[in-house]
């Protein structure tokens, strides 16, 4: 791990973001940043250090952490810094370390934020009340952030404008659906060195990025079983030709497990003594709340077997297998989505970042706003270099008639 090794993981991906290439030449020279102080906490690797820098050239002043004690990269954190941002992140810090990293960006006076999962955002609301006036507004990366903004609006607890990225129509269909399918099957093989045809793959829950670990697992020769509660999803997984059934029933069948719900307990105390021999369990969702590791680990004895692989020994010397302890396989254990879906993403969130300087926003959650949704759709076709066909003035015309 060195300043070189980050220099060059940034470089790679810095050239495989066409999209945030753009906005930074724009950004370079507009500077419509300038004078703000941007806090950033999402999983720090070489994607997220790019996007950073873009802000920074943008004239902000921008501090930067990450999301999740297990994600961070420390060789792109130290080459980060050189580029002119301020990093408060380590690998395997403790939950405590992790904290205050949020609460020393904080500490900052930072007026706009961007958020992965909803602990800064918490933090400010709790711990930083007085911040609260000067803050012009956030944005939220992910589905369970989104669920906790949304909890928070609800409960007249919300007291600033956070802007659900995730919900972009740009970000969820690509980043939640291709990026989750392709990340997470990365980690898992390169973690396990395990072969995944033939085997069978349960995947709990089947919202987007569900879809996406089931598909890629269907393509690399898995059979697959879904496991749901929303009886609409359960009946589109059935249509997809999935198996559907409750967890207790897939715990005895299983070899690989993916939980990726942003519920808790997802595979509890039950399920274990119901699970085969050496099956392998792991997490995609946000918290590492989905397989219950406090009840695995009073019931088994652990043991690092491999980098990133705990084997648990349960009573019945029956073995069970974590990976990366049980928190979000695809960066705990991985270099996250690949940079192309993360370009898409990350432009989103340049350009909100950019309009909350702007709109004056009230306290709320909104959506990105369409026409920042359909900009990037529409920066990624002309990086591919595919056009799309236009309406004709009679068309516009057609479509909008109400006698035809
Ligand atoms: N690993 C990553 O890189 C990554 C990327 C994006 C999102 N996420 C996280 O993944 C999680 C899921 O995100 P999403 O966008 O797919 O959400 P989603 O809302 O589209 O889907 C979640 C699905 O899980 C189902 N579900 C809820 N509780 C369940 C339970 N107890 N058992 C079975 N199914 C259950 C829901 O009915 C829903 O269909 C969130 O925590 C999100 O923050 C992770």
């Amino acid at each position: 791990m060195s300043f070189e090794s980050g220099n060059n993981k940034i470089n790679w991906a810095s050239s495989h973001m066409p999209i945030l290439k753009k906005i930074d030449e724009r950004f370079s020279v507009e500077k419509p940043l300038k004078n703000l102080t941007i806090a950033v906490c999402i999983h720090l690797e070489a994607k997220t250090a790019r996007l950073a820098e873009v802000l920074h050239h943008g004239g902000a002043s921008v501090l930067l952490t990450g999301s999740n004690t297990l994600t961070t990269q420390d060789d792109v954190s130290m080459a980060i810094e050189h580029r002119g941002v301020q990093t408060f992140a380590k690998y395997g810090c403790s939950e405590e370390e992790y904290t205050n990293s949020l609460d020393s960006m904080l500490k900052k006076n930072p007026s706009i934020f961007i958020d992965d999962g909803g602990d800064l955002t918490n933090r400010l609301h709790t711990h930083f009340k007085h911040l609260l006036p000067k803050v012009l507004g956030g944005c939220e990366e992910t589905t369970t952030g989104v669920i906790r903004l949304k909890s928070r609006e609800t409960n007249n607890r919300l007291h600033v404008p956070m802007i659900s990225v995730n919900n972009a129509l740009s970000k969820c269909l690509f980043d939640n659906r291709y990026g989750t399918g392709q990340s997470v099957w990365t980690a898992i093989m390169n973690t396990t060195n395990l072969i995944v045809a033939g085997k069978t793959v349960v995947v709990a829950g089947y919202g987007w990025c569900g879809k996406g670990v089931s598909m890629r697992a269907k393509a690399l020769g898995a059979k697959v079983i879904i496991t749901e509660i929303d009886p609409i999803k359960s009946m589109e997984a059935h249509m997809d030709g999935f198996s559907v059934m409750p967890m207790e029933k897939a715990a005895p069948i299983g070899d690989f497990f993916i939980t990726v719900t942003g519920c808790k307990k997802v595979i509890s105390t039950k399920h274990f003594s119901l699970i085969k021999n050496n099956a392998i369990l792991c997490n995609a969702g946000h918290f590492n709340v989905e397989i219950d590791m406090e009840e695995l680990h009073k019931v088994a004895v652990g043991k690092t077997v491999r980098k990133n692989i705990q084997e648990f020994t349960l009573p019945d010397n029956k073995k069970i297998n974590v990976l990366a302890q049980g928190k979000l396989v695809n960066l705990a254990s991985g270099d996250g989505h690949p940079v192309e879906i993360m370009d898409l993403s990350f432009a989103l969130q340049a350009l909100c970042v950019e309009y909350i300087k702007s709109a004056k926003l009230k306290p709320g959650l909104y959506n990105v706003p369409k026409s920042i949704d359909q900009k990037v759709a529409e920066l990624k076709l002309q990086s591919l270099g595919i056009s799309i066909d236009q309406l004709t003035p009679s068309q516009v015309e057609y479509l909008n008639a109400f006698e035809i």
